[in-house]
């Protein structure tokens, strides 16, 4: 069973925010998804008693006396949040169980210098070491008037770790998860933009969740000065890639 896990010991980087749509964006793609929230925060779980019956289900994290990861009968996905400071056997203890970790990342000296701390522990520990879970980066609450993309790109690149992609700074991440809900839960076109910044995290997933490749054509190599570009894109524009912007 393909489990992710978003992990960035730095507190307020994006973890709770990328847990929920990693899990709608699963519960959107058909697949009977479970949210665990391993932490005491529980953010996440706290989101999904908002979320609406009618939107596509997403189960809630369930634990046992021993405080292990019960995984309800029928589940075949599961995306765990995780909290800020996590180190050592609580570490070791998710990352043994997951197929790939996500680590959002934010733009600030303190921010990088904290999750390049949490990436060495990270690719010491076996499951990592071994290849048998797989490490992206995504640079998170982006300004798109800023080299910060490009910066957390090149960061990443330095690490040796894929870089995943960027999404941007906006009200519309909060609002919808106070709501409930995800940009991918969002009629209209207010989040096309999100959207185009997403395709090339999800494309790297889909092969770890087991997902078909993407019907779409999308982005195909994450630059972030191209995707903070897409941001400029009318409902009536479709992005292709690099160069192109076709209108239709
Ligand atoms: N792309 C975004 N645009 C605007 N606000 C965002 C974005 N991503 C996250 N935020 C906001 O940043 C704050 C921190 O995000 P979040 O709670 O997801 O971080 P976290 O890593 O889970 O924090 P903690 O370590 O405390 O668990 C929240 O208020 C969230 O709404
Ligand atoms: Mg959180």
């Amino acid at each position: 069973m393909p489990v992710i896990a978003v992990i960035n010991r730095k507190g307020g980087s994006g973890k709770s925010t990328m847990a929920t749509h990693l899990a709608a964006w699963l519960a959107h793609q058909g697949v009977a998804v479970m949210l665990g929230d391993v932490d005491r925060q529980q953010s996440t779980r706290a989101w999904l008693k908002r979320r609406d019956p009618a939107l596509p289900a997403i189960m809630p994290w369930a634990i046992d006396q021993k405080n292990v990861l019960k995984v309800p009968p029928g589940v075949t996905h599961v995306v765990l949040d995780t909290p800020g400071g996590i180190h050592g056997f609580e570490l070791a203890k998710v990352v043994m169980s997951a197929d790939a970790v996500i680590m959002p990342v934010c733009h600030s000296m303190f921010d990088r210098e904290s999750a390049a701390a949490c990436h060495a522990e990270l690719i010491a520990l076996p499951r990592l070491a071994s290849g048998r879970c797989r490490l992206g980066i995504v640079g998170m609450r982006i300004d798109a008037r800023t080299r910060a993309g490009q910066a957390i790109q090149e960061w990443a690149q330095a690490l040796g770790v894929p870089f995943l992609g960027v999404l941007r700074e906006t009200q519309l991440y909060v609002k919808s998860l106070e709501n409930g809900q995800t940009i991918f839960d969002l009629s209209g076109s207010s989040n096309s933009a999100d959207l185009l910044q997403w395709a090339p995290i999800l494309d790297w997933l889909r092969p770890i969740a087991k997902l078909a490749p993407s019907p779409q054509p999308t982005v195909p190599a994450p630059n972030p000065d191209e995707l903070i570009l897409a941001r400029t894109l009318s409902p009536h524009e479709r992005y292709t890639g690099p160069q192109f912007l076709l209108r239709h």
